[in-house]
């Protein structure tokens, strides 16, 4: 079973050490964060996993992961040429997965405690083509957040000014390969990045997103309070 870890991106909330490392290999607890994405795939299942990375540190990446033999999957390695945003990071997995063929998706940002296999094993049986994970968050306004309608999402805003909900859209998403279509039929927003909200959107649209909410605590570490929750968290060992 496949997974794909977007670990690309600036860091720019994470400056000065982001300027010349990779934000994903910043020190949680006692690992580099990329660690906890891998552990969290193996843990569901997934053995064959796809890291995308930029090109700063893509060698450090390497260094650390080696062929995954240490947390027992396989993983390669793919580069993003240029920060064009998580959906542009995706469509670089395209190949990797066979045409009929669901996969989970994380942000190498995301920490999280919940286990994803069971929500997998249920998304590969069912028709829906899409699934994210939502968590209740005190500032939605620095995530996606969904319009809600009864069990269905009706769409979702990226950092809405006004959110319609109190729960955020995690870096946590599960797809079939249409995913790839799909990117192709976006469009830049106008921070000028293929937005993954946007690739949700399209399945909210055509009634093929399902969701579930996230019962464990859920980070994005992706700002240095944040940082330093995951780390606070990772040190009393709430996740090995
Ligand atoms: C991204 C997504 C956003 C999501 C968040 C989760 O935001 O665009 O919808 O809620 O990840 O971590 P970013 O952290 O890239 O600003």
């Amino acid at each position: 079973m496949k997974g794909v870890i977007l670990a690309g991106g600036l860091g720019t909330r994470l400056q000065p050490m982001t300027r010349f490392l990779n934000k994903h290999l910043l020190p949680v607890g006692p690992n580099p964060m990329i660690h906890y994405a891998l552990s969290k795939l193996a843990e569901s299942g997934i053995d064959d996993i796809l890291l995308v990375c930029g090109k700063k540190s893509a060698g450090l990446f390497i260094d650390y992961i080696g062929s995954g033999r240490e947390w027992d999957v396989r993983v390669s390695f793919t580069v993003q040429e240029e920060a064009g945003g998580i959906a542009h990071a995706l469509a670089l997995a395209e190949g990797f997965v066979q045409p009929d063929e669901k996969f989970i998706v994380l942000l190498g940002d995301n920490l999280f405690e919940d286990s994803l296999a069971d929500e997998f094993a249920r998304f590969r049986q069912r028709p829906e083509k899409a699934h994210v994970f939502l968590k209740e968050v005190d500032d939605p306004r620095r995530f996606g957040v969904p319009v809600l309608d009864g069990t269905r999402i009706v769409r979702i805003e990226e950092k809405p000014e006004q959110p319609q909900s109190s729960y955020c859209v995690t870096g946590i998403y599960m797809y079939d390969a249409d995913v790839f279509d799909v990117i192709r039929s976006i469009r830049p927003s106008a921070r000028g990045e293929l937005e993954i909200t946007d690739v949700n959107n399209a399945y909210a649209a055509s009634g093929m997103l399902s969701y579930s909410i996230l019962r464990g605590w859920w980070l994005d570490a992706g700002t240095h309070h944040s940082l330093w929750e995951a780390s606070r968290r990772m040190a009393k060992g709430e996740m090995e």
